[in-house]
């Protein structure tokens, strides 16, 4: 082919003494084009009709699996299972980070002013597992911990067994506050 010679014809029109060429689209192109209007038809049908998962079911499924339903008693028991369940522990960290670190600082051990050390065996509130969770469920009147009225009752649950976790292994930070629970944290 020379380099001169016009492989395309000219079409008709002409905008203001400008023309073109049938320069069409390459076929592979086209055909995608088509493919993809085909294939949306019963995509839309299926997903949107039928049993297709939608964004938004994709989206309710992920927050039932990290949404705690798992009827929890706040029982002395329940709360020791839970202190060493290594998977529900990961959950009850992510919990901590984002609703308890700011006055307890992220590792338990108490910040001045704020929230007292949780990691030692002294205890202002606290005298049994199940007080863990009356103090999150309920708070210390007249003091910064309020009500955790955030979490739902599962999560109260797991985040005295979380305390009760913190409490196995002393962090230096805040003095001691209260009483000490001599049977703490080994009982049962
Ligand atoms: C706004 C600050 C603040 C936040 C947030 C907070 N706490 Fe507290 N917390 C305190 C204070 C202050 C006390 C001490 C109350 C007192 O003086 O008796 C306390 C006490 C406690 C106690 C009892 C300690 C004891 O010695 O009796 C536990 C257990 C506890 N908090 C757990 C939690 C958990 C779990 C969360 C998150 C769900 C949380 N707190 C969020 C400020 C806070």
């Amino acid at each position: 082919m020379s380099s001169n010679e016009i492989r395309d014809p000219l079409l008709e029109h002409s905008y203001d003494g400008i023309q073109e060429y049938d320069n069409p689209l390459p076929g592979w192109w086209v055909m995608v084009f088509w493919a993809s209007i085909i294939f949306c038809v019963p995509y839309t049908i299926y997903v949107h009709f039928m049993d297709g998962n939608t964004v938004l079911d994709a989206y309710e499924a992920d927050m039932a699996e990290n949404t705690l339903n798992l009827n929890l008693t706040a029982d002395a028991a329940t709360i020791i299972a839970l202190r060493d369940d290594v998977e529900k522990l990961e959950i009850a960290e992510g919990i901590f980070a984002s609703k308890c670190s700011a006055c307890h600082k992220p590792d338990g051990s108490g910040q001045q002013g704020l929230g007292p050390n949780l990691t030692d065996k002294h205890w202002k509130n606290v005298k049994s597992l199940t007080d863990l969770y009356d103090v999150i469920s309920d708070g210390v009147t007249g003091t910064a911990m309020t009500p955790q009225t955030t979490l739902s009752r599962d999560e109260k649950v797991l985040m005295a067994a979380y305390v009760a976790h913190l409490a196995t292994e002393f962090k230096e930070g805040l003095p001691p506050e209260g009483e000490e629970v001599a049977t703490w944290p080994s009982e049962k």
